[in-house]
């Protein structure tokens, strides 16, 4: 049985298909599925963001075939890990949740770099322009350690 691990953001367009993209890449597709999706339901059916697809691009993902969905009460049965981007969509998750159980597969994804902080991945979609390069090297840095971890356990 593959390991199946859900990026959430609140879009689904600019940081979680860039967590999914990065984690993806860094884990063999054989025992794994990685997938994301947005607590919002603005962009059901689109593809990421632009920023996020060039930015991807840059480091040699391609991201563009991604196409949007909301965050679902059935996500907690499919999924083992479900690693948020910050702490709104840490409670919109956490409320949605039936029980302890469901709760514990949710975690904070900066967690992995500064445990126990609650540091949110900034939304870029407002943002300067760099933010997409910041985001896409914080992605990086957790999914790196998230890989680690989950090859050891899994395999
Ligand atoms: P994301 O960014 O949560 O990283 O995908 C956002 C994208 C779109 C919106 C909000 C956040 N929006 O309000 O449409």
């Amino acid at each position: 049985m593959p390991v199946k691990i859900l990026m959430v953001c609140l879009g689904n367009i600019c940081r979680s298909p860039l967590a999914e993209g990065i984690l993806a890449s860094k884990l063999p597709k054989k025992n794994f599925i990685v997938d994301s999706a947005g607590t919002g339901s603005w962009h059901i059916g689109h593809a990421p963001d632009k920023r996020s697809i060039a930015v991807a691009k840059k480091n040699g993902l391609i991201i563009s075939n991604q196409r949007g969905r909301q965050f679902s009460t059935d996500d907690f049965d499919f999924f083992d890990y479900i690693y948020v981007m910050d702490n709104s969509n840490y409670d919109t998750v956490i409320e949605l949740a039936k029980n302890q159980q469901q709760k514990d597969k949710v975690k904070m994804i900066l967690d992995e770099l500064f445990p126990n902080e609650n540091v949110d991945v900034p939304d870029p979609y407002f943002g300067l322009a760099n933010g997409f390069n910041m985001v896409y090297e914080m992605l990086d840095e957790a999914c790196e350690i998230i890989s680690a971890k989950l090859i050891a356990k899994h395999q």
